[in-house]
């Protein structure tokens, strides 16, 4: 897909996770929950800078109806939202990210870009590869808007930051690989091959 990911998700991962539809879907509607919940931190926590608020507002709602489009497939096929269970995969990103306070939306912003891309990946494989014909038109569905949202996260990274911020990207994209890379496989969006 030209992601410029450090590492391609195999095939063999949709293969895996197929027999675990209802658990797929649990965990991608606590994804776009997340995602929401990222973006309202970002908005929360960035007021002075009303180009990321505008930003990402839309954004914020568009991960809700996101989240209402797959609860909605989830509960017709009588599964459950379960409990939002810790993210391997995002506390990884964290741990290896800034704490100081410009830096931190340097690195909050450039994995909000990196993850709305692996996410991306992670839905087009679905969407292409999936045995459901109803869940591969359902992930197709999603595929391009967290395309613009990983364009919006790196245009505000870069009109922000500037050169700076292609540097740290270099960096931020070999961490992404090397956390997901080392993950355990699990019936999740965000799950490794291990
Ligand atoms: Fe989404
Ligand atoms: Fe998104």
């Amino acid at each position: 897909m030209g992601l410029d990911l450090g590492w391609a998700t195999p095939v063999e991962w949709v293969e895996r996770i197929a027999p675990y539809e209802l658990e797929l879907l649990s965990d991608h509607a606590h994804c776009e929950l997340k995602a929401a919940a990222m973006g309202q931190v970002l908005i929360a926590k960035n007021p002075e800078y009303p180009t990321l608020v505008e930003a990402i507002t839309p954004i914020v709602i568009e991960e809700m109806q996101h989240f209402g489009l797959v609860f909605e497939e989830l509960t017709r096929r009588g599964g459950q939202l379960g409990e939002q269970m810790p993210s391997p995969y995002a506390d990884g990103l964290h741990r290896g990210s800034a704490e100081g306070r410009t830096s931190m939306l340097l690195d909050r912003l450039l994995i909000a870009h990196l993850i709305e891309g692996r996410s991306l990946e992670r839905l087009h494989l679905l969407s292409s590869f999936h045995p459901d014909v109803k869940l591969r038109a359902m992930f197709g569905g999603l595929c391009a808007s967290e395309a613009q949202h990983r364009a919006v996260f790196l245009g505000l990274a870069a009109d922000f930051f500037g050169v700076a911020a292609n540097s740290r990207l270099d960096e931020l994209t070999r961490l992404e690989a090397t956390v997901l890379e080392g993950l355990s496989f699990a019936p999740r969006v965000h799950s490794g091959m291990c």
